[in-house]
């Protein structure tokens, strides 16, 4: 199996921003788990993060017909970025959005997530766990 972790602008700083909404676990440390796991199960991964929202359309193009599944935290695109929705559209891949924080309690411009139309899980407010939690779903399947 072949995962994509697609990881959107700012989350490269969980560890060191707002530290009581998205905890102190770092980053790194936090994908260093997610490949650990993959490693573990032979499970082929590529970590990415980028700040800029074309950079993450062009992955997921990218990803078509190479990829297995997507983990995806846009992060902030979560709740704008119909061209990351219309991305994951076209290559059909299977897809996971995970929030470190569990954004249907937050502000409402946080409830709206343009992702959550293609997600086949959605995981919220468990941290960087999360990102665990979403390849233990693609083990599952
Ligand atoms: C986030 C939630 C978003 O609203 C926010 O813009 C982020 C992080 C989360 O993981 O909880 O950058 O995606």
């Amino acid at each position: 199996m072949k995962l994509l972790v697609l990881n959107g602008p700012n989350i490269n700083m969980i560890g060191i921003r707002e530290k009581d909404i998205y905890g102190v676990q770092s980053y790194q440390s936090g994908m260093q788990e997610v490949q650990d796991l993959c490693k573990a199960h032979n499970i082929e991964v590529k970590i990415y993060q980028s700040n800029h929202e074309g950079d993450l359309v062009d992955e997921i193009q990218a990803a078509y017909q190479v990829y297995d599944g997507i983990i995806i935290n846009p992060g902030a695109y979560t709740h704008t970025s119909i061209a990351i929705l219309d991305a994951l559209k076209a290559v059909e891949i299977p897809t996971v959005e995970v929030h470190l924080s569990d954004v249907s309690v937050r502000e409402p411009f946080r409830q709206i997530s343009y992702v959550s139309y293609v997600a086949c899980k959605r995981i919220m407010g468990h941290g960087m766990k999360g990102y665990l939690e979403a390849v233990e779903y693609f083990m599952s399947k």
